[in-house]
């Protein structure tokens, strides 16, 4: 099978954000956890799928802490970025924050790191195009994430 050719991070690079409404809100009264990893998720997913022109699915989320509330009117802002392919496996960094949109005060609220599998029309796990390095942060990011990949996967 021939391979396909390498991608940079900037060509499936997305940032996904949606205004914070009462329906987002945990029971104090403040956005609940489980809309921004759903968001997180799926920021992500974007990023990971946008690279490797294939279904994704997630395989493994990096422990997420949350630094601040978020609260509702905010806008919240999911920053994906695809930080390392191996072979099917893509780690996805997701930056998150929340901006008053009135003062456009930002709120760094926490970030992840995510692991998705291209599939191919099996189902089954399936190569995805190499990440093209083109910056120094490219290359220490991607350096990074490969240890990171190591140990989540004991290798
Ligand atoms: C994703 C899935 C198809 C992979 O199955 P598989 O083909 O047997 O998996 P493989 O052993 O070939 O591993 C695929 C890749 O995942 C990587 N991987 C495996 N376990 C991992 C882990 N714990 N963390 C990070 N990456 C992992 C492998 O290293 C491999 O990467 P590589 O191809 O770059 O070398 C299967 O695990 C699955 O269906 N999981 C459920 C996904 C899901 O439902 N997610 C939630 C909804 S989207």
């Amino acid at each position: 099978m021939t391979q396909e050719a390498a991608q940079s991070a900037r060509a499936s690079e997305i940032s996904l954000n949606q205004l914070m409404l009462p329906e987002h809100a945990n029971a104090l009264g403040n956005v609940h956890g489980g809309v921004l990893m759903k968001m997180v998720d799926e920021a992500g997913a974007i990023a990971a799928m946008r690279h490797a022109h294939k279904p994704c699915v997630t395989i493994a989320i990096d422990s997420m802490t949350f630094k601040q509330p978020v609260h509702l009117g905010q806008l919240l802002v999911c920053q994906a970025r695809v930080t390392y392919v191996g072979k099917s496996a893509i780690e996805v960094q997701v930056l998150v924050h929340a901006e008053n949109v009135m003062t456009r005060e930002i709120t760094h609220t926490n970030s992840a790191y995510l692991v998705y599998v291209s599939l191919g029309p099996d189902g089954k796990s399936a190569t995805a195009p190499p990440l093209l390095l083109e910056t120094e942060e490219d290359r220490s990011l991607f350096a990074a994430g490969e240890q990171r990949q190591h140990r989540r996967t004991g290798r």
